[in-house]
C-alpha cells in the first residue's frame, strides 16, 4: 500500500502471542489486557533500548474492548481495564516517541467475541484516527471470506480518508485457502502488511512450520514484498519460553531474510540477556530493514538443510544468505555452497562475514564455496558487505 508507511518492515511489540485474551486482572494483574500492560511495555521499549533500534510500535491485540458499542455506535475500551481510555494511552505512548497500534475485526465479532467492524467500518476508522492510533490490524473472524475482497480495500479507503497515517495490517489472506499471485498483488496494493499463514505459538514447531510455508512460497507471494508492503509471518517469540538459543537465532535471522515485520510478543521485563542481544542485534536489524525490502527466498532444500538468499542494497552488490539446518538430532552439519550460485557474481570477489557478529569468515572469489558448520535446528547467516 503506497501510503508512505512501512517503507521497511515495521518493528515493535504486539500483545497477542504472550498475553492472548487474558481479561482476568484479579488473578493476573500484570498479565491481563489492560492499559497498564501497554504502558509498562512502552516504558520497557524505551528503558531497555528497543525503541532506539527501531522497535516503535506498541500494539494492542484482541480483547481490549467493552462487550458493547456505546449508544452512538462507537467502539469503547473495557472501562475497568482501560479506565483512562485509548486516547490517553496513545498520548502516553506518543510522549515516549512510540506509536500505538490497535486491533479490530472485519466481521461481526472479533475472534475473541468482541464487537466487530461489520457495518461500522467508517465510524471505526474515524474513532481510531480521533484516538491517535498509528496502526490498525484488521482480523477476519466471523465473516464470509468472499466479502473480504471488497471489504478490506473499503476499510483501507476509510482509514486513508481520515487523513491520519495509519499502517494497515490485514489478516485477509490468512483466511483464504487458495492464494494466487493476482490475489497477492491486490492485497499488496491495499494493505501495508498482511498475515498469510497460521498463528504462531511459543514453539519451534510453529517457527519451522512458518519457515516451510515461506519456503514453498505458494502463489509467489515473496514477489509482492517491497517498500510499503510486506508479508507478515507473525510475531517474534524470542525471550519467552519456547525456543532454544539456536532456534532463537533461527527466528531472528529468518525474519531478517524474509523482510518480515519484527513485532515481538514476549514479556520485555524478563527477556534474558542472550535473547535481548539477539533482538537488538544491529546487523540483523539492518538486514531486515534493508531499503530494497526484498523478501529472501529458499533456493535449496535437501536432507533437512536449506539455503536462502536475500539481495541487499545496493542491488547486485551485496547479499545476505542463510544455511539453515532443520535436523533435530546429532551434531553440527557441514554446509558448503558456491557464492555465484547464491547470486553473488561480482568478479571482484567478496568478504563474507557472520551476519550476527560481523566476524570475517573469509575472502572468496565468486565461484568459491563458503563452508561452515551449522548446529541442529540452527543457522549460519552470511553477509557480503561491500568492501
Ligand atoms: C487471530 C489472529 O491471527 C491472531 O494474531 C490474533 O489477533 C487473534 N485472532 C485474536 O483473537
Amino acid at each position: 500500500l503506497d501510503n508512505g508507511l512501512a517503507r521497511t518492515p515495521p518493528m515493535g511489540w504486539l500483545s497477542w502471542q504472550r498475553y492472548r485474551c487474558n481479561t482476568d486482572c484479579v488473578q493476573y494483574p500484570d498479565d491481563c489486557i489492560s492499559e497498564k500492560l501497554y504502558m509498562r511495555m512502552a516504558d520497557l521499549l524505551v528503558s531497555e533500548g528497543y525503541r532506539d533500534l527501531g522497535y516503535k510500535y506498541v500494539n494492542i491485540d484482541d480483547c481490549w474492548m467493552s462487550r458493547n458499542r456505546s449508544k452512538d455506535g462507537s467502539l469503547q475500551p473495557d472501562p475497568v481495564r482501560f479506565p483512562n481510555g485509548i486516547k490517553s494511552l496513545a498520548n502516553y505512548v506518543h510522549l515516549k516517541g512510540l506509536k500505538l497500534g490497535i486491533y479490530e475485526d472485519f466481521g461481526t465479532k472479533t475472534c475473541g467475541g468482541y464487537p466487530g467492524s461489520k457495518f461500522y467500518l467508517q465510524q471505526d476508522a474515524e474513532t481510531f484516527a480521533a484516538w491517535g492510533i498509528d496502526m490498525v490490524k484488521l482480523d477476519g473472524c466471523y465473516t464470509d471470506v468472499s466479502d473480504m475482497d471488497e471489504g478490506y480495500p473499503i476499510m483501507g479507503f476509510y482509514l486513508n480518508q481520515t487523513g491520519r497515517p495509519m499502517l494497515y495490517s490485514c489478516s485477509w489472506p490468512a483466511y483464504i485457502k487458495q492464494k494466487d499471485f493476482a490475489l497477492y498483488q491486490k492485497i499488496a496494493k491495499y494493505c501495508n502488511i498482511w498475515r498469510n499463514y497460521n498463528d504462531i505459538g511459543d514453539s519451534w514447531d510453529d517457527v519451522s512450520g512458518i519457515i516451510e510455508y515461506y519456503g514453498k512460497d505458494g502463489g509467489n507471494f515473496s514477489k509482492v514484498a517491497g517498500p510499503g508492503n510486506f508479508n507478515d509471518p507473525d510475531m517474534i517469540i524470542l525471550g519467552d519460553y519456547g525456543l532454544s538459543y539456536d532456534q532463537q537465532r533461527v527466528q531472528m535471522a529468518m525474519w531478517a531474510i524474509m523482510a518480515s515485520p519484527l513485532l515481538m510478543s514476549n514479556n520485555l521485563e524478563t527477556v534474558k540477556p542472550e535473547s535481548k542481544a539477539l533482538l537488538q542485534n544491529r546487523r540483523i536489524i539492518a538486514i531486515n530493514q534493508d531499503p530494497l525490502g526484498i523478501q529472501g527466498t529458499r533456493i535449496v532444500k535437501m536432507n533437512g538443510l536449506e539455503i536462502w538468499v536475500k539481495p541487499l542494497a545496493p542491488k547486485g552488490k551485496s547479499i545476505a544468505f542463510a544455511f539453515l539446518n532443520l535436523n533435530h538430532g546429532g551434531g553440527p552439519s557441514k554446509v558448503s555452497y558456491p557464492l555465484n550460485k547464491l547470486g553473488a557474481m561480482s568478479p571482484q570477489g567478496y568478504n563474507v562475514t557472520d551476519g550476527f557478529t560481523g566476524k570475517l569468515i573469509g575472502t572468496y572469489k565468486s565461484k568459491d564455496k563458503v563452508t561452515v558448520m551449522v548446529n541442529p535446528t540452527g543457522i549460519f547467516l552470511g553477509h557480503t558487505p561491500l568492501h
